[in-house]
């Protein structure tokens, strides 16, 4: 089978970690590398979840590289306290993850980027989970990376459906929003996948039970970090799909109906983090992005049920 060669850009928090797992133990996928960035949790928390993850699924293999720790406009991350209450102290719904013995790679995030970008320029996808500062440094630190033609499939964002951090913006988005605006209008192909798929598509505390009681150590941790994000977010059994549903996209893109569009970020304002269609280019041809306005939540949450 054709593998697709996937990097992930993370913070790693619970959907993070249940996006993470699924790509590592898909057969559809080459996992590249992690590359970690703040949101969840601050970056090196990231990916030391990220390494834990990863060892817990037994692919000690991919690496893990550290990105930048705070947004484009901020000298420093400061952890919002909601992010604390739904995923947990650790980002990972305090499971106590087996510590993996290794640490993260000496390259850098987006020096790691760089390179794989140069060397892939068609046959690779980034799916980012996070705010899109590593991308961004990425394409301000080597500007040719703009006419890169490989794809970019992001969770993020909100464009029929209110935010769900502010009324206007996404977490992911408004984490970062002038990094947004430089990769959405970078020329790069760029699919979102925003809350408006998302939260069509459900895990469910039946996903929970069936992972836990597949026996394995995995299952069980997992079972319980998904109990906790149910508690802490819907509530009522079930949670929406936000980061494996980025996963399941840049895989199967035929379970989404995906429109393009010239889709820019506002930065000012009330409104600051909410992604648009860009008014100043409603004529022109060939969008270089894409955005998800609908899915076969059905598909979405098949793929999930049994990843274990
Ligand atoms: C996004 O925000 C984060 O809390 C989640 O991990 C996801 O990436 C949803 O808005
Ligand atoms: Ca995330």
């Amino acid at each position: 089978m054709h593998r697709k060669k996937i990097i992930l850009d993370l913070d790693t928090g619970i959907d993070d970690s249940i996006a993470l797992a699924f790509a590592a133990l898909s057969s559809e996928v080459e996992l590249l590398g992690v590359t970690g960035t703040f949101g969840n949790v601050d970056t090196m928390t990231g990916v030391r979840n990220a390494l834990d993850v990863l060892a817990l699924v037994g692919r000690t293999d991919v690496p893990v590289l550290a990105g930048k720790t705070c947004s484009l406009a901020q000298e420093q991350f400061c952890r919002h306290a909601e992010s604390a209450r739904i995923h947990g102290e650790n980002g990972v719904g305090q499971a106590n993850l087996p510590r993996s013995p290794r640490v993260v790679e000496k390259e850098p995030a987006v020096d790691f980027l760089i390179r794989m970008m140069n060397e892939y320029r068609d046959g690779l996808t980034i799916v980012t989970t996070g705010p899109l500062t590593n991308l961004a440094t990425v394409l301000l630190r080597d500007p040719l990376l703009h006419t890169w033609r490989g794809q970019v499939v992001m969770m993020g964002g909100a464009l029929t459906v209110r935010g769900n951090v502010t009324h206007f913006a996404e977490a992911n988005i408004a984490q970062d929003p002038e990094a947004a605006k430089i990769v959405m209008e970078s020329g790069l192909s760029v699919t979102m996948v925003p809350l408006d798929v998302t939260m069509r598509s459900r895990l469910r505390s039946s996903d929970a039970e069936r992972w836990r009681s597949s026996g394995s150590d995995v299952g069980r941790l997992f079972g319980c970090m998904l109990d906790y994000y149910i508690a802490n977010t819907l509530g009522a059994d079930e949670t929406y799909i936000h980061d494996p549903s980025a996963i399941v996209c840049a895989l199967h893109p035929e379970y989404f109906t995906i429109l393009p569009f010239h889709m820019t970020v506002e930065t000012e304002g009330v409104d600051r983090g909410r992604t648009v269609v860009d008014h100043r280019r409603l004529r022109d041809r060939n969008p270089a992005t894409k955005v998800c306005l609908d899915v076969d939540a059905g598909q979405v949450e098949r793929n999930l049920a049994n990843i274990w």
